[in-house]
């Protein structure tokens, strides 16, 4: 048995064994949601809408999912632990630990953060102060959905993979020629100038929500979409200056030094 299998079995008998308290079972979904808004997410990664269940118990919505709320309040905890790794901290790792990590990010907002927020704008259904927003929401969303992806496949079809190819040709898997060949493309400071005038991408979401401020009282729903597109944005801000002040400025130098040893060969050849 493997230890992953040896740790998985374990988590099992614990969910098996514990029970979470009666007053958070009992609780509706509205009020536990009310009360940490991390709860919609965590019930988004179990498959469930937590505005269709406002009025429903944990213990119900779980009997219906046929999930243990033992397995969710565990997750919860899990999510509140998790913890970012400083800009100061990823600026001591090599480049290759800077692209796992940036790509590990784009695989999470493409599975995990883009379908919940979508899953919000197209499936909440409030009152009516809100349901014009919500509705001008579901024609820019998606908008702004498909430009999104299309930078992130741009970005890992061009700059990670030139980053791969660098790393090759430090390596000598290609021949003088076919190095020189392959490096003979638009030079990474102007990919770099290309990304920094794309940044602000939610800038129509933005204006749409008056930069998430609701002005009026709005139920748990409202509240919870408003609050989690204004983290989605602080991460994508986040995200963007680790690739503009560390990843490019990396990437450039890497392709500076790459261009440097293949120039020396060529005098020596
Ligand atoms: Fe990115
Ligand atoms: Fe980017």
């Amino acid at each position: 048995m493997s230890r992953y299998s040896i740790f998985y079995c374990c988590k099992i008998s614990i969910f098996v064994n514990m029970s979470v308290p009666k007053n958070i079972s009992k609780s509706s979904i509205g009020d536990l949601v009310e009360q940490n808004y991390v709860f919609a997410a965590v019930l988004h990664f179990f498959g469930i809408s937590f505005f269709q269940y406002e009025e429903k118990s944990l213990e119900e919505v779980c009997k219906k999912f046929k999930i243990n709320p033992v397995q969710i309040m565990w997750e919860l905890e899990s999510w509140a632990l998790k913890k970012e790794p400083t800009n100061e901290e990823l600026f001591l790792h090599p480049i290759e630990v800077l692209v796992g990590y940036l790509k590990k990010k784009h695989h999470f907002f493409l599975r995990f953060e883009l379908p919940f927020l979508s899953n919000m704008i197209s499936g909440i259904r409030s009152v009516k102060t809100y349901e014009g927003l919500l509705s001008d929401m579901r024609l820019i969303f998606p908008l702004f959905v498909d430009d999104f992806i299309h930078h992130i496949h741009e970005e890992e079809n061009t700059l990670f993979r030139r980053i791969s190819l660098l790393h090759q040709i430090e390596r000598g898997e290609y021949n003088l020629i076919d190095a020189l060949t392959l490096l003979d493309t638009t030079p990474i400071s102007e990919l770099a100038e290309e990304h920094e005038v794309h940044d602000d991408e939610m800038e129509g979401i933005r204006k749409l929500t008056s930069n998430y401020r609701l002005t009026a009282p709005a139920p748990v729903s409202i509240r919870v979409l408003y609050h989690e597109l204004g983290e989605f944005e602080k991460e994508l801000v986040m995200h963007a200056k680790i690739e503009n002040d560390l990843l490019f400025p990396k990437a450039i130098e890497l392709e500076k030094e790459v261009k440097r040893k293949l120039v020396n060969k060529i005098k020596w050849n």
